[in-house]
């Protein structure tokens, strides 16, 4: 199938409404708080077209929506933030997330950027980063860590990001944000 990565355009109502529904269908499974309905994942929608912002669509046959990556500018432009990621649940381990990963880094390099860095989740234990007192020892755990059940830090390893950090609690108790860059 023929995939086309394209900027999300303020006013085409048709795919801002796709991507919405992306986001709401794409995090329930692991991240269900993250955008739980339509009118927060529109809002989201809405911010990624904002001034400081990249916000890119994967469109396949049919003007159909297949994935979404959006990035925000941060450090004077010398950091991006990757935020979203989703790839439409069928259409996974096809190459699409990687192809989506590979344009906003160029993006982002065309405009100065020296460093894409993503916050990843882990609320349900798919990693031994889940579930457990991470202090005081943190890196310990950090420089241990296993993907128990697909968790997508395993994903950015292979675009080429690193561990920098964690966030312990960052969700609740037991329920870290994994910090993960890469030098572009
Ligand atoms: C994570 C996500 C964007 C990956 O998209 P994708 O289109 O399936 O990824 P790709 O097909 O391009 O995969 C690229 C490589 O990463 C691997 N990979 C993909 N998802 C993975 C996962 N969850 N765990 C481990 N490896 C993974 C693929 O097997 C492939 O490896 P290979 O190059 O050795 O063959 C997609 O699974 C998704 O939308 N998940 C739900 C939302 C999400 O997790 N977003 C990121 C939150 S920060």
């Amino acid at each position: 199938m023929d995939v086309q990565i394209t900027d999300l355009r303020a006013g085409d109502e048709p795919k801002i409404q796709q991507v919405a529904k992306l986001i709401v269908e794409g995090f329930k499974e692991h991240w269900p708080g993250a955008w739980p309905d339509r009118n927060s994942a529109l809002q989201e929608v809405q911010e990624s077209l904002g001034a400081d912002r990249i916000s890119r669509i994967a469109v396949g046959d049919s003007n159909q929506v297949l994935g979404w990556i959006g990035g925000i500018r941060q450090y004077d432009g010398n950091v991006w933030e990757l935020h979203p990621l989703v790839v439409k649940t069928e259409f996974r381990r096809q190459g699409i997330g990687r192809s989506l990963v590979a344009d906003l880094a160029a993006e982002v390099k065309n405009r100065g950027g020296i460093v894409l860095w993503v916050g990843t989740d882990d609320e349900d234990n798919q990693t031994t980063l889940s579930g457990i007192n991470l202090y005081p020892n943190v890196w310990e755990h950090v420089a241990q860590i296993k993907n128990l059940r697909g968790h997508p830090y395993e994903f950015y390893q292979k675009m080429g990001f690193a561990i920098v950090g964690v966030m312990p609690d960052a969700n609740g108790i037991g329920k870290p944000d994994i910090y993960m860059a890469k030098r572009l």
